[in-house]
């Protein structure tokens, strides 16, 4: 299904089956077992053999735009340190000390010139290497080089920074992304936006839940009716697999004038929205003055549990042509709506989806041919953890 139309004539396209009253879709259904959102012993397959093995997105660079900025996230299989470097390059730790395993920095960002333990206060330049052994003529002969903390595959591209979650792994973020999606984020020179804000939020859901409802376009009239609804069309998606990951563009209502006569050459970008499933965990929403990523976390232990990350790419105020003052207030009501739409509507659903999971006698489950990003996203995580486990028993 991979196509590689001009914008103008993908957007024409979904304006077509939007005539139509169709969307794009699978030869077929595909069935399901509630287990997959609750098995602890997938969920660990899931962050060893998904998130230990491919990039995926911790921040935007311009979170830490200067040397010493740090972030910390909790990785589904490490709690990491990511530091830009006195050379602008980006590098990351397991957040913990090597003397007895102190957890290092517990702030979720700052900017430091060394990072010291709370414990016996050993210390750590940014690069990662140990600077400090207190009363280092008891403590007894130590192999500084060996001692350093310990770096995790990390890479910044196309204006986001990348980790693999792994100590052992290597880091080729374009490889990952494969010669349709790494050119087509290229072009979108997101490295030029900064990100207005950044939220997490811890849920009782599995990561795939919720995953799964930002890939969605079935849901959007009937969980919100008031808002996303008034908006966007449901049901209606004009689709590229790309293998690994994909995308698809959904009209707006505001495209509806174009419904009867023909737009002929006016551009189209403002009546649709697209989205990237980048594998394994964002969703990366264009839209017409800006970009929405939002990132999925599994817990590190509990499969009922995740971190949602959403951030706000914008133009710099330097480059949108409005005050600073505008461009506050406008980038903050954006923020706010979604943030309403999150905790109004889609959370509330989605936990109770997962207490649904739950049950014992829950039965199979469907997912539509219409549910096409979906089952992309379930066919490619499968074939990560099938591929690993093999690996494992080769
Ligand atoms: S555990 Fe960090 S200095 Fe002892
Ligand atoms: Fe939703």
């Amino acid at each position: 299904m991979t196509t590689s139309l001009p914008r103008q004539d993908r957007i024409r396209r979904a304006l077509e089956l939007l005539r139509n009253e169709t969307t794009d879709k699978f030869d077929d259904l595909v069935q399901f077992e509630p287990d997959e959102f609750t098995d602890p012993v997938l969920a660990k397959d899931e962050r060893d053999h998904i998130f230990g093995r491919v990039p995926s997105i911790v921040a935007h660079g311009s979170e830490i735009s200067r040397p010493n900025d740090f972030v910390t996230v909790q990785m589904p299989r490490n709690n990491i340190i990511v530091v830009r470097q006195k050379d602008g390059s980006v590098k990351s730790f397991v957040n913990l000390c090597r003397h007895r395993g102190a957890m290092l920095e517990q702030s979720d960002k700052g900017r430091c010139r060394i990072f010291s333990c709370g414990y016996h206060r050993w210390s750590y330049d940014p690069d990662g290497s140990l600077r400090t052994i207190t009363r280092d003529a008891t403590f007894g002969e130590v192999d500084r080089e060996e001692h350093g903390l310990i770096e995790i595959p990390t890479e910044e591209r196309h204006g986001f920074i990348w980790v693999v979650d792994n100590a052992h792994a290597e880091i080729d973020v374009a490889s990952w992304l494969g010669p349709d999606i790494d050119p087509m984020l290229a072009e979108y020179e997101m490295d030029q936006l900064v990100c207005f804000r950044a939220g997490g939020f811890d849920e009782p859901t599995n990561w795939k839940i919720m995953q799964d409802a930002f890939l969605d376009g079935y849901h959007i009239q009937y969980a919100h009716p008031n808002t996303a609804g008034k908006i966007i069309h449901t049901n209606v998606m004009a689709f590229e697999d790309f293998g690994r990951h994909c995308r698809f563009i959904a009209p707006r209502k505001s495209i509806d004038r174009f419904l009867e006569e023909d737009p002929g050459d006016i551009p189209l970008d403002k009546y649709v929205t697209e989205t990237h499933f980048l594998l394994p965990n964002s969703t990366l929403l264009r839209q017409p003055d800006h970009f929405q990523l939002l990132t999925f976390r599994p817990h590190p232990t509990d499969p009922t549990k995740s971190r949602m990350e959403q951030r706000l790419l914008v133009p710099k105020v330097e480059d949108s042509g409005m005050t600073p003052e505008k461009w506050d207030r406008i980038w903050n009501k954006n923020w706010e709506i979604l943030l309403a739409v999150l905790h109004q509507e889609d959370f509330p659903l989605l936990r109770d989806s997962q207490r649904g999971m739950g049950s014992a006698d829950a039965g199979d489950m469907l997912l539509g041919r219409n549910e096409i990003a979906n089952q992309v996203f379930r066919r490619e995580t499968k074939k990560l953890v099938a591929q690993g486990r093999a690996e494992l028993n080769a």
